[in-house]
């Protein structure tokens, strides 16, 4: 179920069977030669309604924009700060806990939203613990979730693309928005094969480091196919995760 297709009523009964929601977010960067910018995005939304299918979650707009700062120097990509960021989800918790949401179930589809998510999650927190006795919101959470940690996305990474998956614009991610939006498959060969590794920093280093914007991947390897099985995969784990957090047992 779609919160952005819903009525107001209709999400009033959905609040009489289940307190937990999920969000999508993601960032808008640029993914290496191949990758579609709204790659880490495109991913969680996607999944998120696999899931909602499977489990009959409600699942929220995705918040698209994520902390990004290292992409800034390829066209295209869009940052918010940490900070900002960390105000959009509390603005976005608060909204909803107003209406008697109590369980926040972020799908997250970029690593670079991590940290900052994880601190807006303890602001959320601190803003219960510090509040006047009565305004306490003791069965408040919120959890991160990335899409491509679970153990079978791990071993099904590996085994279809092996040293050549990466850490940024990754076979799996380009595969799981290509079976997506098969239309919008994009042919380009690699050079290197495989893109360097290296830390980061800001996005004139970025750059200098990665010419091309990947990260240790050969996204060139990326199928519908390939797709197809991660997205099947993704869902399924994903399903039985929210379910034990909408269960309240995680
Ligand atoms: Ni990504």
């Amino acid at each position: 179920m779609m919160l952005q297709l819903s009525t107001w009523q209709e999400v009033e009964v959905y609040l009489k069977t289940s307190r937990t929601i999920v969000i999508p977010v993601g960032s808008t960067e640029q993914h290496g030669p191949n990758g579609f910018i709204g790659t880490d995005a495109l991913c969680p939304e996607v999944l998120a309604k696999g899931v909602a299918e499977e489990t009959g979650a409600l699942v929220a707009p995705t918040i698209s924009v994520g902390m990004a700062q290292h992409h800034l120097g390829f066209s295209g990509s869009i940052t918010l700060r940490p900070s900002t960021l960390m105000a959009v989800v509390q603005d976005t918790v608060n909204s909803l806990a107003r209406h008697g949401f109590e369980r926040f179930y972020f799908l997250n589809g970029h690593g670079g939203n991590i940290a900052t998510l994880s601190a807006a999650f303890s602001e959320i927190y601190a803003e219960s613990s510090l509040g006047t006795a009565g305004h306490n919101r003791p069965s408040l959470r919120c959890k991160l979730r990335n899409w491509w940690d679970g153990k079978g996305i791990q071993a099904l990474s590996a085994e279809l693309f092996g040293a050549s998956e990466g850490s940024h614009a990754t076979c799996s991610e380009v595969s799981l928005t290509y079976y997506a939006y098969p239309d919008h498959v994009k042919s380009v060969e690699m050079t290197p094969k495989i893109a360097p590794n290296g830390p980061i920093y800001d996005a004139d280093d970025y750059r200098r480091r990665f010419p091309d914007g990947r990260i240790g991947s050969d996204p060139s390897l990326a199928s519908v196919e390939a797709g197809e099985r991660i997205y099947k995969t993704a869902v399924d784990e994903l399903s039985r995760d929210y379910r034990g957090f909408a269960e309240g047992s995680s």
